[in-house]
């Protein structure tokens, strides 16, 4: 009987990614995956460290798993954490969680397996030796010259939405970020091999593929046919690509990009791509020069205004969304109304908003002035007042059109899809599963809370397709 493993992913979408490969390399061990972490034989965490709360929650995870082995008597369950927090706290983790097994950092995981058989021998010894400690103790948390990418299989399964890790790693140290500590430097994966990956998640029913890399628009390539000269291609280069080679790949878009690393190709890409969804994640964290100074996020406002409007002229519909940092040291009030100010021209279609937490050996967690927490909580409310509020608008601008939705998957009543509008807004629609995969007209009908709803639209009988839902409907 297969084996059961539970991975529970936490922080950003290249932990999506990680926490599908570890599926993946681990199936050969007869490893199926599992939502239910009381049936699991084997329990992973995929953890992030960015902000404070997240690394606690990891191990107030640990205790509950814990608890819950206990109760069922499943003491030879195989505990892993994997992810960022392993990374930065690798062997604190094992001293505070002595019952962990294998501790394993972003750039390690292809080692899984031979880690999972030790610790499955661990386990068989501890029969005899009820004096070792529960846990198998492994910890490996190095930076390997060898690339886990390397040793990834080919996958055979996947969402109709998927991702594809292109770059990782970051070389920028924004002065507040742990990313470049836990991720380590930043890497591009060839050419080559990112088309071979996206051609094989196609072949296994994606329809959508959303590249990814802490830094992805710094994506350099190494150029394909082995030219050996060491060219590297952009990523800009890349998208038009894969948009020319793969007919069935309907929708690609790319996060998380860098405003500094937005080139003029890769913005008239947006003009020129039909299949280069008009969403684009772009974080500016603050409106305050001084701020961004003091972050080394190395651009200024003007520098995002100018990308914007760039990009709003290659493409009018582009929608945008950001991150903001509220209370970074040495925020003053009128740097927060700065920012305040950028939000209100800028307008954006969603955006993430945290209070400054220091992490520890960041450069910004021992600068003085850090921010009282009550005032950080106070502009932290009032911007996502107003973030929220642009969000709702954007929404509700779309109730009445129609839009393509992409059918990605099962909605929660029976007969309902969930899908995604080119903005990236989820829309549920009733319809039958045999659509799921496919780009649909849907005439959007309401609002809900963290969604749209809508209604297949049927084209009426005069109906002449254009260039754009040939392209989409070539699905
Ligand atoms: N370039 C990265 C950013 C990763 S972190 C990427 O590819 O996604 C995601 C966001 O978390 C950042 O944009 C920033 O807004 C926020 N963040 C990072 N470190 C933080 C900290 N110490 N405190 C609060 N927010 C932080
Ligand atoms: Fe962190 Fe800055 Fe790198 Fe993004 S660009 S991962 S925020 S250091
Ligand atoms: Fe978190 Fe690591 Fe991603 S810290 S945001 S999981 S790169």
């Amino acid at each position: 009987m297969a084996k059961k493993l539970f991975i529970k992913t936490y922080g950003c979408q290249m932990n999506v990614y990680d926490s599908a490969r570890m599926v993946e390399l681990l199936a050969p061990l007869g490893y199926a995956p599992t939502d239910e972490a009381g049936e699991a034989d084997m329990v992973i965490l995929n953890t992030c460290h960015i902000r404070e709360k997240a690394s606690e929650k990891v191990f107030s995870e640990l205790g509950r798993l814990r608890a819950e082995r206990r109760e069922r008597g499943a003491e030879n369950v195989i505990v892993a954490v994997a992810g960022c927090v392993a990374q930065a706290e690798g062997a604190e983790i094992i001293r505070r969680a002595p019952d962990v097994d294998i501790v394993l950092g972003p750039q390690t995981y292809h080692r899984l397996p031979e880690m999972v058989a030790r610790a499955t021998r661990a386990h068989a010894a501890k029969q005899f030796r009820p004096d070792l400690p529960r846990g198998a103790g492994l910890l490996d948390t190095e930076f390997p010259a060898e690339s886990k990418f390397d040793f990834l299989t080919v996958t055979n399964e996947s969402p109709v939405s998927a991702f594809l890790a292109i770059q990782e790693g970051c070389d920028k140290f924004c002065t507040f970020c742990v990313v470049p500590y836990t991720r380590g430097a930043e890497f591009s994966r060839p050419v080559a091999r990112v088309i071979d990956e996206a051609r094989a998640l196609v072949a296994a029913g994606a329809r959508e593929i959303t590249l990814l890399g802490q830094n992805v628009n710094a994506y350099h390539g190494e150029a394909p046919n082995g030219s050996g000269d060491g060219s590297t291609w952009s990523l800009s280069r890349l998208i038009r690509e894969l948009a020319d080679r793969i007919p069935d790949l309907a929708r690609i878009r790319y996060t998380t990009s860098h405003p500094r690393d937005m080139d003029d190709d890769l913005i008239a890409a947006h003009g020129d791509v039909p299949q280069l969804m008009p969403f684009l994640h772009l974080p500016v964290q603050s409106g305050a020069d001084r701020v961004l100074e003091a972050m080394n996020r190395q651009h200024g406002v003007d520098l995002y205004r100018r990308i914007v409007d760039k990009l709003r002229a290659a493409r009018p519909d582009l929608a945008f969304s950001s991150d903001f940092i509220v209370g970074f040291p040495g925020e003053s009030a009128k740097d927060f109304a700065a920012t305040m100010a950028l939000v209100n021209e800028i307008e954006f279609a969603m955006a993430y908003s945290f209070k400054y937490s220091p992490r520890p050996g960041t450069p910004a967690s021992s600068m003085e002035l850090q921010v009282p927490e009550a005032e950080q909580d106070a502009r932290l409310q009032e911007l996502q007042a107003v973030l929220n509020a642009q969000q709702q608008a954007f929404n509700r601008a779309a109730v009445g059109r129609v839009l393509p939705v992409l059918l990605e998957k099962a909605g929660r009543r029976d007969g309902q899809l969930v899908g995604k509008s080119p903005h990236a807004q989820a829309v549920h629609v009733d319809a039958g599963r045999e659509q799921i995969g496919t780009v649909i007209e849907t005439r959007i009908t309401d609002l809900g809370r963290f969604s749209l709803r809508g209604e297949i639209e049927t084209p009426p009988a005069n109906f002449r397709p254009t260039e754009a839902h040939l392209m989409e409907a070539s699905a």
